[in-house]
């Protein structure tokens, strides 16, 4: 499959691409090194890697990945796109990687269809959903939270509640 190639802060030489699945190994280290995400197998990574890349995305610097997001179109819903995680280095945070990601995966070709963005972010993840209502204010979009997953209802406890933010309507960027 080809990748989506994009250069963005040149400053910085990060570069945005499609995930391949070589991505794997790199990408399962950087999500263990970003709390408070959830540890992912090395297999389910591999899995986004490949049969969701078109809508994830690696980012490097040089030959290091610095960033991930995975996410996938939501079964029966086209139109929306599940962001499952978001994960920049601690070296790249703070450059505007995290809002790039999202934005090469809403504007590749494949993604047209997209106009809804969701996620789950549970209430102490300041900085997610600071990001994610950055990415929402930056498109002129419209974000709603509301429960998505309960903590005793869906996690029997083990898990603090996610609570699901959708944004949108989500306009292509005018080339
Ligand atoms: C959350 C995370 C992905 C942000 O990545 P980033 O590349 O530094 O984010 P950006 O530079 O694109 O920032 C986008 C916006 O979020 C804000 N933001 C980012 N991190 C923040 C933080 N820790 N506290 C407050 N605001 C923050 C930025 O100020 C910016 O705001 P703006 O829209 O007003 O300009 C990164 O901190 C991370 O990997 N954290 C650990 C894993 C995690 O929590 N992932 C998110 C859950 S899926």
């Amino acid at each position: 499959m080809a990748s989506s190639l994009k250069v963005t802060q040149p400053q910085h030489n990060l570069e945005i691409r499609q995930p391949a699945p070589s991505d794997g190994p790199a990408v399962t280290r950087l999500i263990k090194e970003s709390p408070p995400l959830d540890v992912n197998s090395a297999y389910c990574n591999l899995l986004q890697c490949s049969h969701f890349a078109t809508t994830s995305a690696s980012a490097f610097s040089g030959d290091t990945l610095v960033g991930f997001v995975s996410g996938y179109r939501v079964p029966g819903r086209g139109n929306t796109l599940f962001i499952w995680q978001v994960a920049v280095s601690e070296r790249a945070r703070g450059l505007g990687l995290a809002r790039a990601m999202l934005n090469d995966i809403v504007e590749r070709a494949e993604n047209r269809e997209v106009s809804w963005l969701e996620t789950s972010i549970t209430a102490n993840n300041s900085a997610s959903w600071a990001m994610f209502q950055g990415f929402a204010r930056s498109r002129s979009a419209v974000a709603r939270r509301s429960v998505m997953f309960e903590r005793d209802e869906h996690f029997a406890g083990s898990h603090e509640t996610e609570y699901l933010l959708r944004i949108g309507p989500l306009r292509r960027s005018v080339v």
